[in-house]
């Protein structure tokens, strides 16, 4: 049976006896309702350190009034059984007092990257996400952290707050984990009704479409525009598809080598992320067979 610790006490005690025993430990913080793309983030943790540790915390801070934090998909049991397939080590799973007790206040500001974009559309977003992660690395203390390129705004605020706070952990991006056709794996798809899911593919084709009129020289505005409008007669509604600078964020008129393509779309009620850099990429497909 995979260990799992509900307090940061009992969490302490298991890594302080690996670290005494010189092992390394790598961590993959998580809101839970696996996928293959939080195992992804598992391996990629395993293949650099001897122990792993994966917590499962929907963090209350970081929904902001009138998002889904009540109806989350929360699913502990099935999670352990993923995670205890790929050989995790611990799973730390804390109770909201557990990681805020009445008492707490500290909050982290990640600066102007937390005010774009996402953090645009969702105020205060980011800054409940530095919280709860700067948290948790002080409560693991691991050698390496592995996140998504999926929420590639969030990598980006997670490698500034490391940077600034001297917090010494070593972040890992790891690629983007795709279905057969193409949409990126979230623990959201499941807001999804049949019909928007076979839609959804369109998200991740217009973007893909756009990268590739953007490596051919294209002209980017009018490759964006026309995607955005590819997108909005597909029945979604875009709230950006913006080309970026990869580490800034801020937008760029003309592909460069850092360049990061960024949509944010609602299909419905739900609202899908994806992204892509403009070096010839070949997606990483979780279910390959089914394609
Ligand atoms: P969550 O959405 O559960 O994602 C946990 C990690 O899995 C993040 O690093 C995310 O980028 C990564 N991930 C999700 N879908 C992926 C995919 N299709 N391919 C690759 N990686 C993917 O992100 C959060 O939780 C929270 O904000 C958290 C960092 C845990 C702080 O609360």
């Amino acid at each position: 049976m995979l260990k799992t610790v509900t307090t940061a006490r009992e969490l302490r005690m298991a890594t302080t006896d690996w670290q005494r025993r010189n092992e390394t430990i790598g961590f993959v913080p998580t809101m839970g309702a696996l996928h293959e793309g939080h195992l992804a983030l598992v391996k990629k943790a395993q293949s650099l350190t001897t122990r792993t540790v994966v917590s499962i915390f929907v963090n209350p801070l970081q929904f902001i009034a009138g998002e889904d934090l009540s109806n989350y998909p929360r699913q502990l049991e099935g999670d352990a059984k993923k995670l205890e397939s790929v050989n995790c080590d611990l799973l730390f799973a804390p109770t909201p007092e557990e990681m805020y007790p009445p008492t707490f206040k500290t909050q982290i500001d990640p600066g102007p990257l937390g005010n774009m974009l996402e953090g645009a559309i969702r105020p205060g977003h980011f800054t409940g996400m530095a919280t709860v992660v700067a948290k948790l690395f002080l409560q693991v203390m691991p050698d390496y952290a592995c996140f998504g390129e999926k929420d590639y705004q969030q990598l980006q605020i997670v490698q500034q707050i490391v940077n600034d706070l001297s917090i010494p952990v070593g972040i890992v991006p790891v690629p983007i984990m795709r279905d057969a056709d193409g949409l990126a794996l979230s623990s959201r798809n499941a807001y999804l009704s049949a019909t928007e899911r076979k839609q959804a593919a369109l998200l991740p084709q217009t973007m893909f479409d756009v990268a590739q009129k953007l490596r051919d020289g294209g002209d980017a505005e009018t490759a964006l525009e026309e995607g955005k409008k590819r997108l909005t007669e597909g029945g979604f509604r875009v709230d950006y598809l913006t080309l970026v600078d990869g580490r800034t964020l801020e937008p760029i008129t003309a592909p460069q080598k850092n360049a990061r393509l960024l949509v944010a779309a609602r299909l419905g009620k739900t609202r899908l992320l994806d992204n892509t850099n403009l070096l010839t990429e070949t997606p990483t497909t979780a279910f390959p067979e089914v394609a």
